[in-house]
């Protein structure tokens, strides 16, 4: 029997794989790699070396649903088809119930929002567990997620809130780093330098965020001297209300969400 079977393999489904063998979750051998376009499989071929890439899956002990949302239901028919013992599914915006009826009475599900990180395996997921799912269910789907980054547990009427926020993160980390560079350049740094030291900047700041213990607001007041350069830019940015445009930037996001799945 094969052990886990992913259906798609696009950039979240080569992530996934790719993260699922780096961590050592499985041997090349167990998983089972489903992706309809043919280039794209003898690519994937040539990257995982012993992984079946294949046009349909396997009968499998687990399933995961890496294709974009209106390829859903026909993936989910595919692998109730084939036969599975539970489902983790990535697919935005497509909810639990959906999944539920489209895979059949008695398969236990698991919905999550990772984001794009995970193609470095630093993604941030959520996941939220379906009406027969069980804590083992739950346990199994984290351990796949957690192979390509952090997984928190949500109830399903947050995804749409998780997608606003760390789905589309991302996006808005991309925005601010183009905003950044060219502030660097308007400023007289070359392009590669102005890039080069915004990039660093994320990252080190990031790495700050997450293993020195202390939060945003304490790391901030940190680098800001009274009547300093710090201090100067920053009055900038509060005086255009830039919290406020985050926060409807999510809450925006959120809504569409939420609109994407209730058509
Ligand atoms: N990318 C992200 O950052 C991200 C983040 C969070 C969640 N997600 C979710 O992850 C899912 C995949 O996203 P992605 O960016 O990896 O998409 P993608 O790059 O388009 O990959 C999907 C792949 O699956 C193929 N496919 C479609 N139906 C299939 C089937 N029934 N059997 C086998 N292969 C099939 C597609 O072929 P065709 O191109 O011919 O359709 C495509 O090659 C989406 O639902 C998205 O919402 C993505």
């Amino acid at each position: 029997m094969t052990r886990l079977v992913v259906v798609g393999g696009g950039r979240m489904g080569e992530a996934l794989v790719a993260g699922l063998l780096a961590a050592g979750w499985a041997d090349p051998s167990e998983l089972v790699l489903v992706e309809k376009v043919e280039a794209r499989r003898r690519q994937l071929g040539r990257r995982f070396a012993g992984v079946d890439v294949r046009t349909e899956p396997v009968a499998s002990e687990g399933a995961v649903i890496v294709v974009k949302p209106d390829d859903v239901e026909a993936a989910c028919a595919a692998v109730a088809g084939a036969g599975t013992g539970r489902v983790l599914s990535i697919a935005a915006g497509v909810r639990l119930h959906k999944l539920e009826a489209w895979l059949g009475a008695g398969v236990p599900v698991v919905r999550a929002m990772p984001n794009t990180p995970a193609l470095v395996g630093e993604g941030a997921a959520a996941a939220a567990a379906g009406s027969a799912a069980s804590e083992a269910d739950l346990g199994w789907a984290e351990g796949i997620l957690g192979a390509v980054g952090s997984v928190v547990r949500v109830p399903e009427d947050q995804l749409d809130a998780v997608t606003g926020l760390s789905g589309s993160g991302p996006a808005y980390v991309f925005l601010v780093a183009e905003a950044l560079i060219e502030a660097g350049v308007s400023s007289g740094l070359p392009r590669e330098v102005s890039t080069s030291l915004v990039t660093q900047t994320l990252l080190g700041s990031s790495r700050l965020l997450a293993e020195s213990g202390q939060g945003p607001e304490a790391l901030r007041a940190s680098v800001t001297s009274p009547g300093g350069t710090t201090a100067a830019g920053l009055g900038v940015l509060e005086s255009r209300a830039v919290r406020t445009a985050f926060l409807e930037a999510v809450l925006a996001a959120t809504e569409r969400s939420r609109q994407l799945a209730d058509p």
